[in-house]
Parts: structure tokens; sequence; C-alpha cells
């Protein structure tokens, strides 16, 4: 299986309110885009992997590039878009077309384990697509207006994660159709979904968290410093 990997970093981080780009705050010491990168890296099935990184920061980037694990794999980085899809978008036109597998990661999770990244790949190589998600925790209210419309049942609900892996031409297709549709996912496995496509779900670990909040930064360094 010869996969490359998107890790879109091109967002600016608005929720977490820090005066730089939430994907070069560091974990550790080192940023975020970096470990999320060096996740993928460690899996051999990986042989690139495509930086989508804010107009502004492509430099900003480059500067870091050398240092990181399996630079070898590092492609261009690319400059994203307005929206996480714009983004997508773009890192999936960076990559030739004979690329067979595509494998979607937010950088703002730089603490999925590579053994979870294979075990999602695996998934992918059998149906086509399939994304690494954790069973929820809470119970789900469907709210209205500030009412409650619907409870889901809890054991059918799970909280997607990335990497989302798809066989590339499926997500180029369902890009497609999502664009023409004037459709925005809040995922990738989302626009494949809308095919049709059959998407199948990897249960993956609690602590791949997006950091999105600062208190997730505390959180994450602290699950990065017990596993070390
Ligand atoms: N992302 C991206 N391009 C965008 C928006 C988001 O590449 N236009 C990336 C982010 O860099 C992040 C991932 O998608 O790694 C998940 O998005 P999110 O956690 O929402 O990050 P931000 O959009 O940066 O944060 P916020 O929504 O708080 O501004
Ligand atoms: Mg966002």
């Amino acid at each position: 299986m010869r996969v490359a990997a998107l890790v879109l970093a091109a967002g600016r981080g608005e929720r977490f309110g820090a005066p730089i780009p939430k994907a070069f705050l560091p974990l550790d010491g080192r940023p975020l885009v970096v470990r999320a990168i060096e996740a993928l890296a460690a899996r051999p099935e990986v042989e690139r992997i495509v930086p989508v990184l804010p107009a502004a920061d492509l430099e900003r980037f480059a500067a870091l590039a050398p240092d990181v694990a399996g630079a070898e794999k590092l492609a261009p980085p690319v400059a994203g878009g307005a929206e996480r899809q714009d983004s997508m978008r773009a890192g999936l036109a960076a990559l030739p077309a004979e690329i067979e597998w595509v494998a979607v990661h937010d950088a703002a999770r730089p603490l999925v384990r590579p053994e979870d990244v294979g075990r999602v790949l695996a998934a992918a190589a059998r149906t086509g697509a399939a994304l690494l998600a954790v069973p929820v925790r809470d119970t789900l209210k469907r709210v209205r207006e500030g009412r409650v419309a619907e409870t889901l049942a809890r054991a059918e609900c799970w909280a997607a994660q990335t990497p989302q892996v798809f066989r590339a031409a499926l997500l180029r297709e369902a890009l497609a159709k999502a664009e023409a549709e004037g459709f925005q996912g809040t995922d990738d496995a989302q626009l494949v979904e809308r095919l049709g496509a059959a998407v199948e779900i990897v249960e993956g670990d609690p602590a791949n968290l997006k950091v999105t909040w600062p208190e997730d930064l505390v959180l994450a360094e602290a699950i990065w410093r017990q596993r070390r």
C-alpha cells in the first residue's frame, strides 16, 4: 500500500487565541505540525507527506523542515485556503495522479499513535475509506432553540478523529460532488459518505485529541510526557 498523507495545518487557531498559528505552537518543544508529521512518517506505508500551511507561513515551516524526523518523505508545502475543505483540496491537487491512497490528518492532532495509523490504513485498504474514531463518553442531545429535540442513542455515536484514509479517486470524486453542490463538511469522510460509499470506523485512542482550546494543549503535554 502506497500512501500520501496531507497534514492540514492552515487554520488560524481562532479558538486557541495564540499570537501564532496553532500548528506552530510547541508540544514539548516541537511544533504540533512537526509532531503530527513525525507520527505519520513513522509508518512505512506513508511515502509522501504534504504539509498544508497558511500562505503567510510557508517560510516559517521551511525553517523547521530539515529537523523533521522523516524529512525525506516531505513534499514541498502548499498554501491552504479559507476553510478546512479548501485546504484539503489544495493538498489533494498537489499529489501526483498515480497516488492511490490518501490519508488526511489534522496538524492539531499531534498525539496520534503510529500503530493506529497502521490500523486505519489497513481498514481503508479493505473498504476504500476508513477513519479513526472513539465512542462518545457523553450522551449527545440534538438541540434547537435551547430545547432538546432528540437524544441520540449513545451506543451508536462515535467521535471522528483523523487520519481519515481514502482511495484517492474516491476522495477526488467526493470533493467534486461536494463542491458542485456547495456542501462544506466538518470532516473528509462526510464527503465520501454523501456518495453512498462505505466508510469503515476504526476504534482509535481517546488521547488522539484535537488541540482546539488552550486547555487541550495542557492535556496533550501531560499525555506526551507520560508516554515517554
Ligand atoms: N485547517 C486547515 N485549513 C483551514 C482550517 C483548518 O488546514 N482553513 C486545519 C487546522 O490547521 C487544523 C485542522 O484543520 O489542523 C482542524 O481544524 P481546527 O481544529 O478547527 O483548527 P483551526 O481552524 O486552526 O482552529 P479554529 O477553528 O479555532 O480557528
Ligand atoms: Mg477551524
